[in-house]
């Protein structure tokens, strides 16, 4: 797939994301919508599309919440694995090559290359972290993660 043609489909998935989502009061019906439109658009790149939610009942864990691919591990505590890293620096973690990284889960061990994103509420509080994975090594680049940044920063506008 082209840069132009990828960047197009990003525009297109994320107009499509905003009109259904329009209105919905439920998070979770949010991020399955989410996760179900970008697996989607991006098969098979996208092998695992979903979302890791920061547990209310439990300091600094992430439960698996709404998700488009096969089994994902339930559970991640802050610091660990990408998603953890995610969780706890804030910040959009892009990854070229699992094997590379420190403390990876591998919750299906056909991934290669990963994306995971923050999610905030509109109080600026991490609600959640948008992870990615793909089979293929270095799947991800700054147009995912700019697409994808402006995706998660909207998803829970009212
Ligand atoms: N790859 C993630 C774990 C979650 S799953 O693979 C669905 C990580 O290392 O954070």
């Amino acid at each position: 797939m082209s840069q132009a043609v990828k960047q197009t489909r990003y525009d297109e998935v994320y107009n499509e994301i905003m009109a259904v989502i329009a209105g919905e009061t439920s998070r979770t019906a949010r991020f399955a919508t989410a996760s179900c439109l970008l697996s989607q658009a991006f098969a098979p790149r996208f092998y695992w599309t979903g979302f890791y939610e920061v547990d209310p009942n439990k300091a600094n864990e992430l439960v698996v919440g709404p998700y488009q691919g096969t089994l994902g591990c339930l559970r991640i505590p802050f610091g660990r694995g990408v998603c953890g890293v995610c969780a706890a620096s804030k910040q959009t973690q892009l990854v070229a090559d699992v094997d590379q990284f420190p403390g990876h889960i591998a919750c299906d061990n056909a991934t290669r290359s990963e994306i995971v994103v923050p999610v905030f509420d509109q109080d600026n509080q991490l609600v959640a972290v948008l992870d990615v994975d793909s089979t293929e090594p270095d799947a991800f680049d700054q147009i995912d993660q700019q697409a994808l940044e402006k995706i998660c920063r909207d998803l829970l506008l009212e």
